[in-house]
């Protein structure tokens, strides 16, 4: 399945940003983008649409078996938004404990159409079994890291250290993004350049700290689209043209 999975140990680090962005680039960049939101914050619809809400969203198509074509909303630069949507305890349980594997395959299958299509999610942090589900399911799982001292303490230990292994020939399937760099300041220099001499094959590229992404978030909006020149939104036009080469060898891919 083209999907594409954001993810991280860690919250806060960038995730929802990062899904948004990559989804607006890929889908300027010619891809037909469906992104789904399965972190029940349900932040990913701030800035990737303006649509009036009805609140519905995966929670509530789940808990009454409604397709999640229902829930879509049109969202920036013409791609499809699927929102967690509106929740009640209840129905965010009823949600982890119904959407196994193979209900899960199924819904996010019912969202394609065309040979173009990418799906991308955002996720809730850690590594919970939604998680799990949907990495078992991905074609490519993008971990978000910060260029700091607590993201990097992280990396030996996650998933049996798989950061750190070469990448497999081929299509590595779990890529990771440091984001926040920060050539100002000398630890982010030191990770981000030790990151690229030792670790070049898992890290799929490292996004700029810069307030033009959480600019354009505050306002609603994606630096692919209120600031497409600044250095961030040039970082990541680069890794989603990276992720679009990568979804286009299917020999390769999962
Ligand atoms: N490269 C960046 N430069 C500057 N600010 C950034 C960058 N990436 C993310 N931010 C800001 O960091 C904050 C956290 O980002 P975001 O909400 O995307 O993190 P998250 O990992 O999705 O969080 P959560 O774990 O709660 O889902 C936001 O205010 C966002 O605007
Ligand atoms: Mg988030």
């Amino acid at each position: 399945m083209p999907l594409i999975v954001v993810a991280s140990p860690k919250g806060g680090v960038g995730k929802t940003t990062i899904a948004a962005n990559l989804a607006v680039a890929l889908q300027q960049q010619g891809r037909r983008v469906t992104a789904v939101d399965f972190d029940s914050q349900d932040a990913l619809k701030f800035l990737l649409t303006d649509d009036p809400q009805q609140g519905l969203g995966i929670a509530r198509c789940v808990a009454t078996g409604r397709p999640w074509t229902d829930a879509a909303l049109p969202g920036r630069a013409g791609l499809r938004l699927i929102p967690y949507g509106e929740s009640t305890p209840a129905e965010r349980l009823h949600l982890k404990a119904v959407l196994d594997e193979d209900a899960l395959a199924y819904a996010l299958g019912g969202l394609l159409e065309t040979d173009d299509d990418i799906l991308l999610v955002d996720t809730a942090p850690g590594e919970g079994r939604l998680q799990a589900r949907l990495e078992a399911l991905a074609d490519i799982q993008v971990i978000v890291l910060l260029a700091d001292a607590g993201s990097m303490a992280l990396v030996p230990n996650y998933r049996d250290g798989l950061l750190l292994r070469p990448a497999n020939k081929g299509l590595p399937e779990t890529l990771a993004i440091l984001n926040q760099v920060d050539p100002r300041r000398r630890l982010s220099r030191d990770i981000s350049q030790f990151i690229a001499e030792h670790h070049g094959g898992r890290f799929i590229g490292e996004v700029h700290y810069d307030e033009a992404l959480s600019e354009a978030a505050a306002c609603g909006q994606t630096a692919m689209e209120a600031a497409p020149d600044t250095l961030s939104a040039r970082d990541i036009q680069a890794v989603a043209a990276k992720l679009d080469q990568l979804l286009r060898i299917p020999a390769q891919v999962g």
